[in-house]
């Protein structure tokens, strides 16, 4: 690593303004291209046999908890997929990264539900990207389990693992002639202590500190017997790819002391690590084990409230990563703090990590209180997985500027976020040597986003919601991702250098 993790905090907050943004061209077998997921972008909730997921059920149940909307119909793009795939072919790119709504293919859940009118839309999708030389870059779940397996449990029932199993043969068998990059989970993170931890996407299961892990372990064994059951039966004849997409902010030490990098070491692997470490090295980095089975001894649990592996888990999950993945939007900065109070039987993963996690007032803010623009935290972030698994591939699955959706004229805020983020991230491939190989733009259109509603909004077409035809219009950040795709180059055509 060629960062110093320590340098003088005023000189890297100043960065953003008189950063020198590259002139150099992307490589030329870059892949470029934009994420999205089936229960923010699709609408169609009960379209042609499609069963319910968690979103569409804990939205219609819980109203308050999404902004008092939901993803029924969103930005149609059950209905309007040809017209997303010309926007993408527009634009340039040579990937597309999407989920498959599991309910809209196997309705209940189980392989013996298929759904004709499902497999048909995503067969259809997949072919009219390959004819625009778009390659698919598939998430099998995009946090919309199907509400059927989650009245068995969801991921708290260990069946999942064969249930998730089932379907992801489904998936090889049905798409993986046309798929070559599959990624099994997004962001489980989100899903688990989001999902069942602090309770605040669906399915709104509150169980800090227990229950977020017990899904996190449920959810690691399924993608590495998936992973396994590619090899084995589909990777010799499909030739394809599998990973998981694991989402992390950076982590700044708040000092050059060593309690202060410490703590930020420990956000970062009770983050990125909590599910990079089982896929790369077969188990949980040790400061989890560790701090969770110490503060649960103290909390009066008679064992650690993170699952361990057997032997034979941790040898399944080694080494189940094709390449890497990492969601990126924005940092935190980190200080040590004395270990937090023992609350007896409540704990959560914020006492479990036990630092002090924030963001700046002076950092650059948007309309959310968390997400700052911090563009020289990508290149740590990706100059950190590269040294810590190892120097694996790495594509960014998902990055992006939100705002409140009315703001066409783009160029300063979400414009100058791609340009200095892409530059910072070309830094950690040509300066650092990080393997960098592809950067999907979140989002090719506005969307659905989750408990925001549409009250955020990242897309490079801003989509009118409450125009029944859902016409897109492009930002102007649509057309500078359009150039940097098209040149490789996040400047002037003419000031780029090879
Ligand atoms: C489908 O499979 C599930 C899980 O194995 C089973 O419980 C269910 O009875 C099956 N349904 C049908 C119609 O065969
Ligand atoms: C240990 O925890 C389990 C689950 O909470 C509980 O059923 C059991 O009684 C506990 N055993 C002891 C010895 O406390
Ligand atoms: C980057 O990863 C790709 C795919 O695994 C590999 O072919 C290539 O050699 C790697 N490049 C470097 C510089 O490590
Ligand atoms: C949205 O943000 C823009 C730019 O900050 C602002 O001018 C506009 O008033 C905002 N609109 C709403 C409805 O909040």
């Amino acid at each position: 690593m060629k960062l110093l993790l320590c340098c003088c905090l005023l000189v890297i907050s100043t960065l953003a303004d008189d950063y020198a943004v590259s002139t150099r061209r992307f490589p030329k077998n870059f892949k470029w291209g934009t994420a999205s997921a089936a229960y923010q972008v699709e609408g169609g909730w009960n379209a042609d046999g499609k069963g319910e997921n968690v979103w569409d059920t804990y939205t219609h149940l819980y109203p308050e908890k999404s902004n008092y909307q939901n993803g029924d119909v969103t930005s149609d793009h059950y209905n309007k997929w040809q017209e997303d795939v010309d926007l993408l072919a527009g634009l340039g790119v040579n990937t597309y990264r999407f989920s498959i709504a599991w309910s809209r293919v196997l309705p209940t859940g189980f392989v013996n539900s298929s759904n004709p009118g499902g497999i048909a839309f995503y067969k259809n999708l997949i072919a009219a990207l390959k004819e625009k030389n778009i390659e698919p870059l598939v998430t099998m779940h995009h946090w919309d389990l199907p509400t059927n397996l989650e009245n068995l449990g969801g991921f708290l029932n260990p069946a999942i693992q064969e249930w998730f199993l089932d379907y992801a043969r489904f998936l090889f068998e049905t798409f993986g002639d046309d798929v070559k990059n599959w990624v099994t989970f997004n962001e489980p993170k989100q899903t688990c202590e989001q999902g069942y931890g602090i309770g605040i996407l669906a399915p709104y299961i509150v169980g800090p500190g227990v229950k977020n892990y017990q899904c996190g372990h449920n959810l690691l064994i399924a993608h590495g017997k998936a992973y396994r059951m590619y090899e084995n039966e589909f990777k010799g004849k499909q030739g394809g790819r599998v990973t998981m997409v694991v989402d992390s902010n950076w982590f700044e030490p708040a000092s050059d002391s060593a309690d202060d990098i410490g703590a930020a070491e420990t956000n970062l692997l009770f983050t990125y690590g909590w599910f990079a470490h089982p896929i790369n090295f077969g188990d949980y980095p040790d400061i989890m084990k560790q701090r969770i089975a110490y503060r649960s001894k103290l909390e009066g649990f008679n064992k650690s409230r993170l699952p361990s592996f057997t032997e034979k888990e941790k040898e399944i999950l080694r080494g189940t990563a094709d390449f890497m993945c990492v969601n990126i939007y924005t940092s935190s900065m980190v200080s040590a703090i004395p270990e937090p109070e023992i609350i007896p039987l409540s704990p959560t993963r914020d006492l479990d990590i036990g630092t002090n996690a924030y963001q700046p007032d002076d950092w650059e803010a948007t309309i959310t209180d968390w997400f700052k623009v911090v563009p020289w935290g990508a290149r740590k972030l990706l100059n950190w997985i590269d040294v810590t698994y190892n120097h694996p591939e790495i594509i960014v699955t998902e990055n992006g500027y939100h705002d409140n959706g009315t703001v066409i004229h783009d160029l300063d805020t979400r414009g100058r976020y791609y340009k200095l983020y892409l530059s910072n991230m070309q830094d950690a491939l040509y300066k650092d040597g990080v393997n960098l190989t592809g950067y999907m733009a979140w989002a090719l259109t506005d969307d659905f986003e989750w408990q925001y509603g549409y009250s955020i909004q990242l897309g490079l077409y801003q989509i009118d919601f409450t125009d029944p035809d859902r016409p897109r219009t492009p930002k102007d950040s649509a057309g500078y991702y359009r150039q940097v795709v098209t040149t490789r180059c996040l400047v002037d055509d003419d000031q780029c250098t090879d």
